[in-house]
């Protein structure tokens, strides 16, 4: 009689459950400083500028400008940018959460709550940059280390990847 009945409260507890699903973004456990393959040599690794541009920059691992955790925004990949912005450059993402975004033409820093940008995933099977639901991709770099983007994605780089502690942004 007693088990009866304890199966009723938890049949009652079960249906009562509410399952709640973050709708910002969740960071996966691994941090990421990425080196293009085939970089300019000594400026191979992804950095964030201070206006949220990508450029191609010494491999510092240890800097949180280098540094890059996928996750996921309601199922997505995505991936969170580790340094932070000041009002000077990026008022716009002054304490919020930045997300790799393709904005039709370039790959920069944006904020993970936009609901208007497509954001960059890591295409871990053949080490690319690409944009979610467009083909876009990162395509290498110009004289300067400035990353390029294919819009296209004819012409994706690929990229290494180095796990590591995540620095303080
Ligand atoms: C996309 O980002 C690049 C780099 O910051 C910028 O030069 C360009 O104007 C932006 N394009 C749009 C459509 O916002």
């Amino acid at each position: 009689m007693k088990f009866t009945s304890g199966l009723a409260l938890f049949g009652a507890l079960a249906s009562a459950q509410v399952i709640i699903i973050p709708t910002g973004p969740v960071k996966g456990p691994n941090t990421l400083v990425f080196k293009e393959i085939g970089g300019v040599p000594n400026n191979e690794c992804l950095t964030f500028t201070n206006n949220g541009n990508i450029v191609n920059a010494a491999c510092a691992n240890t800097h949180a400008d280098r540094q890059v955790t996928p996750g996921k925004i309601l199922g997505t990949d995505v991936l969170i940018v580790q340094r932070s912005f000041v009002s000077q450059f990026r008022p716009d993402l002054v304490g919020k959460t930045s997300c790799v975004a393709f904005n039709g033409t370039s790959f920069l820093a944006d904020d993970c709550a936009r609901k208007d940008i497509l954001f960059a995933r890591f295409d871990v099977g053949n080490g690319r940059i690409v944009s979610n639901g467009h083909f876009a991709c990162l395509s290498g770099h110009d004289s300067k280390a400035q990353v390029l983007t294919d819009v296209n994605g004819l012409r994706c780089s690929q990229f290494t990847v180095t796990a590591v502690a995540p620095t303080r942004p």
